[in-house]
């Protein structure tokens, strides 16, 4: 390498540090631009980390999709706040007689160590013959991909451990195993269930949580789990709650308020907590979709780093923050 080329290649790297170490402004609610300069669309979301690297993966709700098929879009980030659209890894027409109304909603991805494989949780919906609700299949879904952002291949749709299933969210505890949260209406709860060694099924009931809650979320801090949902209102905002537990088995507390209930979350329904652990701080941050109905992709998230501890969740106001994903630290503005 010539000198020149060695300069280039120095400051580009230098540039590139300084701007990983600055910390990064996240603006919940409002419209958030991807690489391309168009709103992220990633609703009911989940995110992963592979290295250093954020993957959100969402619910494709872009005004000129094909309106037969349903859609999963890929996002990367280092820095949560700068996002790269990567691909629509699911485009996909109905793949097994769900009939013209089918739902694909809240997808979540998860790494198998074991196969190399990453697969794809998904809420798979729509009316069952003589039913009146487009939501009466309650099934998940589950495709797969040899990359991350790859397209993935659709592989099947089950009742997980034989119930109903509609909201779904993911967990993958400190020891990296993996779980799966559904909701399931006629038991009236949130079942925590872990995943088969090949992640391809639903393996073991490790919890009913005993409340009526979608959008459901976990995480693990200071050696307590942290539950949140919504309650059951469709697309409208309600108060949203949580518990915790020593073990994700239980037993769980009652549920309390995250937000003065009267905000309804702020507008807002809970999807993930990301735990950002950094050398000197950690963050929790609750990502939630602040639903627009009838112009889906309009939809918006509200992000905000959790005041959490000690057996308490609280979600601060809906303001600027910072996040520095060096250090861990985040600071609302
Ligand atoms: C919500 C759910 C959303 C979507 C919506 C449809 O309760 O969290 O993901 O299914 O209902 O009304």
């Amino acid at each position: 390498m010539n000198r020149t080329a060695l300069l280039t290649l120095s400051l580009a790297t230098l540039g590139a540090a300084l701007a990983l170490a600055a910390p990064v402004t996240i603006r919940p609610g409002e419209s958030w631009p991807d690489d391309r300069g168009r709103h992220v669309q990633a609703h009911g979301g989940g995110i992963i980390k592979l290295g250093d690297t954020y993957y959100w993966f969402g619910e494709d709700r872009s005004q000129d999709n094909d309106p037969g098929k349903r859609y999963v879009a890929c996002y990367s980030s280092m820095d949560l706040a700068h996002w790269t659209f990567r691909n629509q890894v699911i485009k996909l027409a109905d793949p097994d007689n769900f009939g013209p109304e089918w739902v694909l909603e809240r997808p979540k991805v998860f790494f198998n160590a074991q196969t190399k494989q990453f697969v794809m949780y998904m809420h798979i919906d729509g009316r069952l013959p003589g039913h009146k609700s487009r939501y009466s299949l309650a099934r998940v879904g589950v495709a797969v991909c040899d990359t991350v952002d790859g397209d993935y291949r659709f592989v099947k749709s089950f009742r997980p451990l034989g119930k109903e299933s509609r909201d779904i969210g993911q967990f993958i505890d400190d020891d990296g195993s993996a779980y799966l949260i559904f909701e399931s209406r006629p038991t009236k709860g949130f079942f925590i269930a872990k995943l088969s060694g090949d992640y391809l099924d639903v393996e073991k009931e490790v919890c009913l949580i005993d409340a009526p809650l979608e959008g459901g979320a976990i995480v693990h801090y200071q050696g307590l789990y942290y539950a949140i949902g919504s309650a059951l209102t469709g697309w409208a905002p309600n108060p949203n709650k949580y518990a915790t537990a020593t073990a994700l088995a239980g037993p769980w507390s009652e549920f309390k308020d995250i937000a003065p209930p009267e905000t309804n979350t702020y507008g807002s329904q809970s999807t993930m907590m990301l735990k950002v652990t950094g050398p000197k701080a950690t963050t929790v941050i609750f990502m939630a979709d602040i639903w627009k109905p009838e112009t889906q992709w309009e939809s918006r998230y509200l992000w905000m780093p959790l005041e959490i501890g000690d057996g308490k969740l609280w979600l601060p106001a809906p303001a600027e923050w910072s996040l520095d994903i060096t250090t861990g630290e985040a600071a609302i503005k």
